[in-house]
């Protein structure tokens, strides 16, 4: 059997966590991952939503949050993500269930390459507020230049 601990890292866009989280493996009982909100994680969620059935040549996402934070876990199959801050930019490809992405507010998401089989799963900090969506890139390219120099305040976690 294996034990692995929480570990988290940055990716070069502003404030973006990629977590591995802990797993335990065992051979002959199958795998578990686990995380706990509050103490591994930067938020209580007060949401979830799962995109699933997704056509492969789809693009999900393409938006940022004004006040929403974010933890994707794809939990099943595979799909790429895309997070730009404006200023940086990174490509992740989700691959399993123990590997995490914290996305902040006002980073832009963009989800696609998605397998037959992929399932993400979506904890979010606040309820779905249609007010709180930026769609439209130069809006947020705008407004995330206008906020560049506010650091993230978020530590870097290793439990
Ligand atoms: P959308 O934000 O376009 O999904 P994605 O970011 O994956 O591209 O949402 C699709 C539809 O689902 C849209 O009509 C709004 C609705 N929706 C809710 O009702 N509640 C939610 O929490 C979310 C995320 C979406």
């Amino acid at each position: 059997m294996t034990i692995t601990k929480t570990y988290a890292r940055t990716c070069g866009v502003r404030g973006v966590r990629l977590y591995d989280m802990r797993h335990v493996d065992d051979q002959s009982r199958g795998n578990l991952t686990v995380g706990e909100f509050g103490r591994d994680l930067p938020f209580i969620p007060r949401r979830y939503f799962i995109t699933y059935d997704i056509p492969s040549a789809q693009t999900r996402g393409e938006h940022a949050h004004r006040r929403c934070e974010q933890f994707l876990i794809c939990v099943s199959g595979r799909c790429n993500l895309v997070l730009d801050d404006g200023m940086h930019r990174a490509e992740l490809r989700l691959d399993r269930p123990s590997f995490g992405v914290y996305v902040p507010p006002m980073v832009w998401a963009t989800e696609f390459k998605h397998t037959a089989d992929s399932a993400l799963l979506v904890f979010a900090s606040r309820p779905y507020e249609p007010e709180d969506y930026i769609r439209d890139y130069s809006d947020f390219l705008r407004l995330a230049r206008l906020g560049k120099n506010k650091e993230s305040k978020l530590p870097l976690l290793t439990t």
